[in-house]
């Protein structure tokens, strides 16, 4: 019999349905497949490719309810959270459905009159992606709308803990009438479907979001056959509030940005970086707020924080706790947990930690949980000292009403996303990457088209 991934619910350990893994054998015909789509997929019009995408997203909003308690109970994120998934994700087809129509290439003018010059753009070929489990619908559409915009070929394998918002995403996709062997899913162990997508000669670009030291490994692995690669990788969000904002307004602003998702989000605040003048009232009214976030099932009415995904996230955050408390730190709101190892449930009540320093882990490491640390500055040299200390780069908030001190932060903070005044800056008609480790590469936006592309150039001589 084939292998098979049991897929259970986070907030309660039960088990939701098991999924069959994809032999080796069926993943590299569905490559070849794949491969051999592209062919004529890339020669459709633009316009046909924008009404399948069109198709596409308006199924998905149909059938928003079905697909968000499906994510809710895979996932563990509030229904509402997941409701407005299925409405983030739709957005990224309708937003790059619009893009296939500005595929333009360009003409240069030549340096004798007997010539001719022409660029002209296609898309690459077929794309693997890999995509995670905290996003379960938008990080596969963020890459399916480009890439399908841009006459590509696609294959996606989920997060072994989210298969099934995916698997129905394809059957809405196969429904509106795209074709099977153009988008297709495989399901198995990221270890060992990634080395399957790398090394494939089919395959023309790995696109992947999730850890840092798994998108190096994917990286390296795609160098022998030259792939194009997207990365959109770890962050670890500095949040920065000065003396002259508007606490109240930050407040919720913070809740927002840090406890999404379950803080299980790429760009969540992961270090709030406090002017000392008011980090004893930020401190306070937010250890106030965070308390009041109702905690458990995301079914249930009323819940805003589920459970983190499972032991292996949920040990990394209990632990960076703990270190944080021997190191020094003060628990003002949270630090509790709740866990069934046997029914195989976890979750940490939103934490708050003040006196945290800089050696601690949790300033260190993404934490990917409901845990927010607290540290001061004194200027603005030093908070975007610290912001840019960690190697990753991917978002960065900061709150002032002051538009000098703003212009000085988005000058000289090394993030590809950035947050004045806004703890939730993402949307699909701008684009989201992240510097340094964090990534290579934009998704959304007019960027986000862009790395499914290749260019052609056609010098035409004799005329
Ligand atoms: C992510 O966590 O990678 C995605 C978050 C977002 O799109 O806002």
């Amino acid at each position: 019999m084939s292998e098979q991934l049991i897929v259970t619910n986070p907030a309660t350990g039960e088990t939701l349905a098991k999924v069959t893994i994809d032999s080796p054998e069926s993943i590299e015909t569905k490559l070849k497949v794949g491969y051999e789509a592209f062919k004529t997929f890339t020669k459709s019009s633009a316009y046909e490719r924008a009404q399948l995408l069109n198709r596409w997203a308006e199924l998905i909003i149909e059938d928003q309810e079905n697909l968000a308690k499906i994510m809710t109970e895979e996932n563990g994120k509030p229904l509402t959270e997941s409701r407005g998934e299925v409405v983030y994700a739709a957005s990224y087809l309708t937003w790059f459905a619009e893009e296939a129509k500005r595929l333009y290439g360009r003409t240069i003018p030549a340096n004798s009159t007997n010539k001719r010059l022409l660029v002209t753009r296609q898309g690459v070929g077929l794309v693997a992606a890999i995509t995670p489990w905290n996003f379960p619908a938008a990080m596969m559409t963020r890459k399916a709308g480009p890439a399908l915009a841009a006459g590509c070929t696609f294959i996606v394998k989920p997060a072994e803990d989210t298969p099934l918002t995916m698997i129905r995403l394809v059957e809405l996709a196969h429904k509106a009438g795209i074709p099977e062997d153009v988008v297709q899913i495989v399901n198995g162990r990221g270890a060992d479907i990634g080395p399957l997508f790398t090394s494939s000669p089919y395959v023309r670009k790995i696109t992947f979001t999730g850890s840092t030291p798994v998108g190096k490994q994917l990286i390296k692995e795609s160098a022998d056959t030259v792939k194009h690669v997207s990365m959109e990788l770890g962050g670890h969000a500095p949040f920065i509030i000065c003396e002259d904002a508007d606490i109240d307004y930050v407040v919720t602003q913070a809740i927002a940005s840090k406890f999404r998702n379950a803080g299980q989000t790429c760009v969540c605040a992961n270090r709030f970086l406090v002017h000392e003048a008011v980090i004893d009232e930020f401190s306070e009214k937010f250890a106030q707020a965070a308390k009041a976030l109702k905690v458990g099932n995301g079914l249930e009415e009323g819940v805003e924080v589920g459970p983190v995904i499972n032991k292996k996230g949920f040990d990394k955050i209990v632990a960076q706790i703990e270190d944080a408390k021997a190191k020094g730190a003060t628990v003002l709101a949270g630090g509790t947990t709740h866990f069934d190892d046997e029914k195989g449930f976890y979750f940490v009540n939103p934490t708050v930690l003040a006196n945290v320093t800089l050696d601690m882990k949790i300033m260190q490491e993404e934490t990917f949980g409901p845990v927010a640390p607290i540290t001061s500055f004194k200027s603005d040299e030093e908070a975007v000292e610290i912001a840019n200390s960690t190697p990753f780069g991917l978002a960065a908030y900061f709150f002032t009403d002051n538009y000098k001190r703003g212009i000085y932060f988005q000058e000289n903070l090394d993030f590809g996303i950035l947050g004045w005044n806004d703890g939730l800056p993402s949307t699909a008609q701008a684009p989201f990457g992240g510097m340094k480790e964090s990534g290579i590469g934009s998704e959304g936006g007019s960027e986000g088209i862009e790395p499914y592309l290749q260019t052609k150039y056609l010098s035409i001589a004799g005329l």
